[in-house]
């Protein structure tokens, strides 16, 4: 038994992050953590490995769509399914072992195995019970999948099982338009495979601004992917090595079924709390299974705290990363705190997407009165060069005051842009501030600055 300041129990990007944070700041800290290797979800089976086939995949739809138009002549690349997974699982090991040299480096200790909390101030590793001063669960989410569907992560998958399909499907029916729905889609649809995505709603990706997600649908069915939306999903039977999904149309309750090597389910996550003992504890929890916390990550409980996708707000690794830091400070005494209205997000298809702040949609809500700057990569010298044309920059800023109040991003290299405007954001900016900086020619960045001039006087190039 070992007596801590703190001990975090998961060690994915909300964990990691405390602890180094916890140790930067003196205190003795421990991270519990149940699986082979640090990094949780994001660095195993999530986010990174995601982020690998996104790339090897992209660079052969470059090799079979665009190396020709600039006279790169010669064989096209087959794809070695083997390989790419291969490579793929390097690039984990290599993220892995990074977290595993950094816990070494700040003297932090790694408790082996599944961590549950038997009593305030105590958290049980295996047979062994180690006293903190401080708990912080950062124990992530997993795939919530919809009932009466029976995953098998080889034919119904969810996102973990669709990282390593033992081959490329012919047919891959994905159920939700969301972000891990569209990211897989996208890789298999590069692949080669006739990728059909299934989604409860009239459009895609809930919640973005819907001038972009209607572009980014636009642009994904040229890409081959196609679309059924208002459709509900029944039911999933799998036989011969294959599936049949069914799903109602929800405009006219009409039956339809379709078959797919390859079913991946996509339909959101939830928190994953199991095992915890947090309902003995007396634990508050949220009507949506969420651990409740007060604005400084604490629970009901004294010296239990809670971050990342096991409490409220958006599932993204760097939200978690951030209250992982502002925890780390909380408990060191100090003032930790997360903007939550400056958080961006990204989906890293191609064009990527990227959106922080307000909406349309939610200013229109909200009645608030609002400009809109707008400028398209088409009227940007970089991106004609490399065959990025589609897609726009979309700054929505206050109409008295020009302060910016969003920005909506689909294009190349979306999810770099996206953070001068983030920058802006948290210094309480202009549009007109991002429009007097001066940006260098010829960069994609450019369209970040010109969408900004486009909410004052007006846009150079469009
Ligand atoms: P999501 O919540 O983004 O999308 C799920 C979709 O499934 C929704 O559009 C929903 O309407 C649809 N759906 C639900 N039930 C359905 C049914 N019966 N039939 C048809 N459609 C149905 O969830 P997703 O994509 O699974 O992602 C989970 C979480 O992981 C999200 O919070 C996401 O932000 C996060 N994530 C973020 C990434 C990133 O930042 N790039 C990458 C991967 C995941």
């Amino acid at each position: 038994m070992s007596s801590y300041d703190v001990i975090i129990i998961g060690s994915g990007p909300g964990g990691y992050v405390c602890a180094i944070r916890c140790a930067q700041l003196g205190l003795k800290t421990a991270v519990v953590e149940g699986r082979d290797t640090l990094g949780g979800t994001c660095l195993n089976i999530g986010c990174i490995p995601s982020k690998a086939l996104l790339h090897a995949s992209h660079q052969l739809h470059e090799a079979e769509h665009n190396f020709a138009k600039m006279g790169l002549k010669g064989k096209t690349p087959s794809v070695d399914w083997k390989q790419m997974l291969a490579y793929k699982d390097d690039v984990i090991a290599q993220n892995t072992k990074g977290i595993e040299f950094l816990f070494k480096k700040n003297k932090i200790d790694w408790l082996k195995g599944w961590g549950s909390i038997p009593g305030a101030g105590k958290v049980r590793v295996g047979d062994d019970v180690h006293e903190a001063k401080h708990i912080i669960i950062a124990s992530g989410s997993t795939p919530a999948t919809l009932p009466g569907i029976e995953i098998d992560e080889k034919i119904v998958v969810t996102s973990e099982g669709a990282l390593a399909l033992g081959k490329i499907p012919k047919k891959l029916v994905v159920i939700g338009a969301g972000v891990i729905g569209l990211e897989l889609g996208s890789v298999y649809a590069r692949l080669g495979a006739e990728v059909q995505v299934i989604e409860y709603l009239d459009h895609i990706t809930p919640g973005m601004d819907a001038e972009v997600a209607k572009t980014f649908q636009r642009i994904l069915a040229k890409q081959g992917i196609s679309f059924t939306l208002g459709a509900a999903v029944q039911s999933v039977d799998t036989a011969k090595g294959g599936a049949k999904v069914t799903y109602k149309l929800r405009k006219d309750d009409s039956e339809h079924t379709v078959d797919a090597d390859t079913v991946l389910v996509a339909t959101g996550r939830k928190p994953y709390v199991d095992g915890l003992g947090l309902e003995a504890l007396g634990v508050t929890m949220t009507p949506r299974g969420q651990i409740a916390t007060d604005s400084h990550y604490a629970t009901n409980i004294k010296g239990i705290y809670a971050i990342g996708d096991a409490i409220t707000g958006p599932m993204l690794a760097h939200k978690a990363e951030d209250e992982g830091m502002a925890v780390a400070e909380v408990v060191a005494g100090k003032h930790g705190h997360v903007n939550y209205g400056v958080i961006p997000g990204v989906i890293y298809t191609h064009p990527e997407v990227s959106s922080v702040g307000a909406t349309e949609e939610t200013l229109k809500a909200e009645g608030r009165a609002y400009k809109v700057g707008k400028f398209s990569f088409m009227g940007n010298g970089r991106a004609k060069a490399n065959f990025a044309g589609d897609g726009f920059v979309k700054i929505l800023a206050d109409k008295e005051s020009d302060r910016i109040l969003g920005a909506h991003i689909i294009g190349p290299m979306a999810g770099d842009l996206i953070h001068e405007i983030c920058v802006a954001m948290e210094f309480g900016a202009s549009a007109q501030d991002l429009a007097l900086t001066c940006h260098a020619h010829p960069t994609y960045s450019e369209a970040v600055r010109e969408a900004a001039l486009a909410c004052g006087d007006g846009a150079i190039h469009a």
